[in-house]
């Protein structure tokens, strides 16, 4: 190979030894090395030369790794940037998605981690350029080619947060935040109760939902010596654990107070000693607090303990944060990926509402059926976006309609593959991805794309089938008006045990015959 055909790898680093042996290494496979060893440096060859990609400590003198990355993406946006990091922290990974940074390595790291992670930040670089071909594709459709780049933007951030997130995998909810607060605050400044409150907006008052304290006797859980759960303590009641005023002042005041002993007038109940309440901030605003108290002993709370007490505060309001941008995320990118179903009905007057109403009625029929909530959820998100494949395929193809060439159909046939694929590329919901690629498949193995027969066609896939086929023959089509239910019932029992599953098809009719489906069809109404 050509040395200029060679991908050139920059590393940053202030340690003489990791620049050598992983530039070494990196030229005995096959590629280009740079190396420097700091960031001011690493800059000036990054505006002389080709580089493809670039790995940066990021404990480095003067400019730090992730200054770098920053300044690396306002000069080229497309460049992947990969840091390490003997000292991972929650500020650093979150401070690493601002900077564009799209890997993240901890130290110390093998040289074989190294290359497989340059693999695959040049396969996601490669993948990117592909999908821009594609895009050509579907040319003069300004609105898709927008959405489409508005999907990849969150394919890669939510890859990233991913990954990130599985570095916090003890922490799966808001709730498991909290109890991790309070357990480690009744620890950490040995406080005999623990508890965490969230401010109600619209009363202005605070709500417990976390609390924690030292077992007397009443509590006992094996494996655990001292910490047990409480229930909450409601407010207005005999012994509230603190006063809610107070917890109000310091929610408005932003400011931790600690009580060192109780006094008179102080607002303590008589039984609390000595007691910390600690805003929880996310971006300059309060919503909830973490209060310590202690109720029997000598000890006595100290600035020391408060500085612990609002550390911890600190960091779990961060992981919250983390939490809800995730969510926020996670949603965001269903309605985007929705947003692609809508542009490609909207270019088929009669397939308008199409997904949205499949879905409904594989609701219907996945409860005549008994499916749990989370088979409920899987048909809602896999309803909505079974034929996001179709953004692939052309119109004159799409909304001909007379009867297809063979070449034509096939093209047509491809729509469950790539609208699986589009999901693929997020390493995200699997089920509802398998759903997706086999909704066109046969109860007796003659559909496609695999041709897979009875009880390896996923269950929900199952339902959707039955669901598809009867909106698609229940609404007007640009080639025929819609067909009578009698007609439509027929046809679905003819294909019961070939085209369908005979259970679907026994709880359709049964759903039919309890007017569910009818109901759902003219004021979309689920039973
Ligand atoms: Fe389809």
């Amino acid at each position: 190979m050509d040395s200029s055909e060679k991908e050139t790898i920059l590393f940053v680093d202030d340690e003489e030894s990791i620049l050598s042996v992983s530039s070494e290494y990196f030229q005995r496979k096959g590629y280009q090395t740079r190396t420097a060893r700091t960031g001011d440096e690493a800059l000036r060859i990054l505006s002389d030369e080709r580089v493809d990609c670039c790995f940066t400590d990021i404990n480095m003198p003067k400019m730090n790794g992730l200054e770098l990355a920053e300044k690396i993406k306002n000069l080229d946006n497309t460049m992947p940037v990969i840091v390490m990091t003997g000292y991972p922290s929650l500020e650093n990974t979150i401070q690493t998605i601002k900077n564009g940074v799209v890997d993240f390595l901890i130290k110390p790291v093998n040289l074989k981690q190294m290359e497989l992670s340059v693999q695959r930040v040049m396969q996601q670089r490669n993948m990117f350029v592909e999908n821009i071909l594609l895009k050509k594709e579907v040319e003069g459709k300004q609105r898709l080619e927008n959405l489409n780049q508005e999907l990849m933007v969150k394919v890669k951030e939510l890859n990233i947060l991913n990954k990130i997130m599985s570095q916090f995998t003890a922490i799966g909810s808001s709730n498991d935040v909290f109890k991790r607060a309070v357990d480690l605050a009744l620890t950490i400044a040995h406080a005999d109760r623990t508890g965490l409150y969230v401010i109600n907006e619209a009363l202005q008052e605070p709500v417990q939902v976390s609390s924690s304290a030292l077992s007397s006797g009443l509590c006992t859980r094996p494996g655990s010596a001292k910490v047990c759960q409480v229930p909450p303590i409601p407010f207005g009641g005999n012994s509230p654990p603190v006063n809610s005023t107070l917890i109000m002042e310091v929610v408005s005041d932003q400011i931790p107070l600690l009580i060192a002993q109780n006094k008179a007038n102080n607002g303590l109940p008589a039984e609390i000693k000595s007691a910390m309440i600690v805003p929880l901030k996310i971006r300059n605003k309060v919503f909830g607090v973490i209060t310590a108290m202690v109720t029997q002993g000598a000890k006595r709370f100290s600035e020391k303990d408060l500085y612990y007490l609002s550390f911890l505060a600190q960091s779990a309001a961060q992981a919250i944060e983390n939490l809800a941008l995730y969510e926020n995320i996670y949603e965001n990118l269903f309605a985007t990926l929705y947003a692609f179903v809508k542009a490609v009905e909207a270019r088929d007057l009669y397939t308008q509402q199409h997904s949205s109403r499949v879905t409904g009625l594989s609701i219907v029929i996945g409860k005549q059926l008994g499916c749990t909530k989370e088979e409920l959820d899987i048909l809602y998100f896999a309803g909505h976006l079974h034929d996001i494949g179709k953004i692939g395929i052309r119109d004159d193809i799409l909304l001909k309609p007379g009867k297809l060439t063979e070449e034509e159909f096939e093209k047509i046939k491809a729509h469950p593959v790539i609208g699986a694929n589009i999901l693929e590329q997020l390493g995200l919901w699997e089920r509802e991805r398998q759903i997706i690629r086999c909704h066109h498949e046969r109860f007796d193995g003659t559909g496609y794309p695999d041709g897979i027969r009875q009880e390896d066609i996923p269950f929900l896939a199952r339902i959707l089938s039955v669901a598809d086929v009867y909106d698609a023959m229940a609404s007007d089509r640009a080639y025929r008006k819609k067909m009578a239910d009698e007609v439509i019932l027929k046809i679905i029992n003819e294909g019961n045990g070939s085209q369908f599953d005979p259970a679907v098809v026994a709880a359709f009719n049964q759903a039919y015959t309890d007017g569910k489906i009818t109901r759902y069809m003219q004021t979309g109404e689920i039973n």
